[in-house]
């Protein structure tokens, strides 16, 4: 069994616990939010961009209100810190220097240098760190990438992925609009194609990117336009929370190949469709699920047998928050930023 305590009951928080409360290898010990109805017994369900959370029985679980005082008195393997990205950092140094391995939610960190020292207390203490980019356990996308490791899309061309949110105004104290908090959609939405296409394609040679800014103040970060530049193919993400709250969120991609074009967009149906150049369009088989369970049960597995993780090291998710950093760079500037 793994002993877990889960940190910040917001959308995210409230997503693992349910999750949680479905494995049979995991007990969730202990929960702490500083929102005390939040950790109350009953919590209410708290909306994101992907549907509705069902109200919380927390009557199971130690409850607490500060973080620190959960790591100190309870017995824990493995933390989660589902809280808003500018915590993230510090968080996860506590749990790690406390005796913990961490699963942390995407971004891995506000700034690069945050990361670091996230991988500098992981090295020291000897303890795992996973960061959470759901993306790479998600089904339609881990087909994608079988299908291009695999050679069985050919040579890829083009490449071209997509994210809309409506705007998050779930985000407790309004923090996910606060671009020195969050990022902006950039960091914040935008930062999962920019991991799944570095796991997919690797480093590009540069980025080139375009933003804009309607409802946070500052930094053109709302929506967020962006080709990365390889030397054989075509790449570009665009991503944004800059919608009509009655548009519903959106991930879709289309990568074409020699062999074929491969789309996925949430709103087609079906979901997921190969066009080979010579033969019929199909829809490959694959199992269900949601990169939440998958890659919780993935880490899980890991800590319960004691192996660190080989799927999103925690370099590859600093990777992720590095390119992003660049893409920032490129829209503040309106210049090509090479990425040494
Ligand atoms: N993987 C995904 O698809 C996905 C989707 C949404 C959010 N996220 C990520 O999850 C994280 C949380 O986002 P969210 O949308 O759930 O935000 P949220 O505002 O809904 O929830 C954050 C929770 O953390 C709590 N909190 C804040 N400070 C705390 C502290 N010091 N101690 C304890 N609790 C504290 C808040 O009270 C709140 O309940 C972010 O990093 C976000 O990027 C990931």
């Amino acid at each position: 069994m793994v002993r877990v305590g889960l940190v910040g009951l917001g959308f995210m928080g409230q997503q693992h616990l349910q999750i949680y409360q479905d494995m049979e290898n995991v007990e969730l010990v202990a929960v702490c939010d500083v929102i005390p109805e939040r950790a109350s017994e009953k919590a209410p369900s708290v909306g994101g961009n992907i549907g509705e959370a069902a109200e919380l029985d927390l009557s199971a679980q130690a409850r607490y209100l500060c973080f620190s005082e959960m790591l100190e008195s309870e017995q824990l393997d493995l933390v989660d810190i589902c809280t808003p990205t500018h915590l993230h950092a510090e968080m996860t140094v506590a749990a790690l220097q406390a005796g913990n391995h961490v699963v942390c939610e995407k971004p891995m960190a506000r700034t690069v240098s945050q990361c670091d020292e996230m991988i500098a207390a992981a090295q020291k203490t000897g303890n795992m760190l996973f960061i959470a980019q759901c993306i790479r356990f998600w089904p339609e996308y881990e087909v994608l990438a079988k299908m291009v490791a695999d050679g069985e899309l050919g040579e890829v061309k083009a490449a071209r992925f997509i994210r809309q949110s409506p705007a998050p105004g779930w985000a407790s104290e309004g923090w996910l609009l606060d671009p020195k908090l969050s990022g902006g959609a950039l960091l914040d939405l935008h930062i999962h194609d920019v991991d799944f296409i570095l796991s997919l394609f690797g480093t590009p040679n540069a980025v080139l990117s375009r933003g804009m800014n309607i409802l946070a103040d500052g930094a053109p970060v709302d929506h967020v336009d962006t080709q990365y530049l390889y030397d054989d193919f075509v790449c570009t993400a665009q991503a944004g929370w800059v919608n009509p709250d009655s548009f519903p969120f959106n991930m879709a991609f289309q990568v074409l190949g020699t062999g074929g074009l491969m789309e996925f967009s949430v709103g087609n149906d079906p979901m997921l469709r190969w066009y080979p150049f010579d033969g019929e369009p199909t829809t490959p088989e694959y199992e269900g699920g949601s990169g939440y369970e998958n890659e919780l049960a993935y880490f899980c597995k890991c800590v319960e047998d004691g192996t660190p993780p080989e799927r999103v090291t925690p370099h590859s998710a600093r990777e992720s928050v590095r390119i992003a950093t660049a893409e920032a760079q490129s829209i503040e500037t309106r210049e090509i930023v090479i990425i040494g």
